[in-house]
């Protein structure tokens, strides 16, 4: 009797399991479907040289925050275009420089204001962004851009951006440091 209860709980937990992990292959099929230019460019690969918190580079923090802004969409049955909401996450933090730099140009405590600005200058330079993917880096940082974001893909993934966040600062997502390899 004990024994079986063993194997059905264990059963549970790999089916438990398996599903998380085909969900998240899913999500991964997705964003590589939908940006997959983003993806294979240069910049972008260039940002795993940057860490945004923790050990997760730039880049690795733009995936989760594609994966969780779909994660939570589903989750929670927010009817929104998918595409424009991947495209806006893997953009978002698009500042190309290394925040934690206090000898970089851009002043180091008021990076948090102002790199939404440089990463939808920098984004616009190199793809034609829709109003909504302009609008998703422009408040991601929201309150701290003041006016708040006024489409739905933007609400959630700026709230993915903050859940992410606390995640790696407190190394529950962890990363792999900083790469010249990319
Ligand atoms: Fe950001
Ligand atoms: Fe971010």
């Amino acid at each position: 009797m004990a024994n079986a209860t063993v194997s059905s709980k264990s059963e549970k937990r790999s089916a438990r399991w398996k599903k998380n992990y085909s969900h998240q292959r899913d999500l991964y099929k997705q964003i590589q479907q939908e940006g997959s230019d983003i993806l294979g460019s240069y910049n972008f690969r260039s940002t795993k040289r940057h860490i945004q918190h923790g050990n997760v580079t730039v880049n690795h923090h733009c995936m989760n925050v594609a994966k969780y802004s779909l994660a939570f969409s589903d989750k929670l049955h927010i009817r929104c275009n998918r595409r424009e909401m991947i495209r806006g996450a893997l953009l978002h933090d698009y500042f190309l420089y290394d925040w934690h730099d206090k000898d970089h140009v851009q002043p180091y405590k008021l990076h948090g204001f102002h790199h939404p600005g440089i990463a939808l200058d920098n984004a616009k330079q190199e793809y034609e962004l829709t109003e909504k993917e302009q609008e998703i880096i422009k408040k991601h940082m929201w309150p701290l851009t003041v006016v708040p974001p006024t489409c739905r893909e933007a609400w959630i993934v700026s709230c993915a951006d903050k859940w992410c966040s606390l995640l790696e600062t407190f190394h529950v997502h962890k990363g792999h440091g900083a790469t010249d390899q990319f």
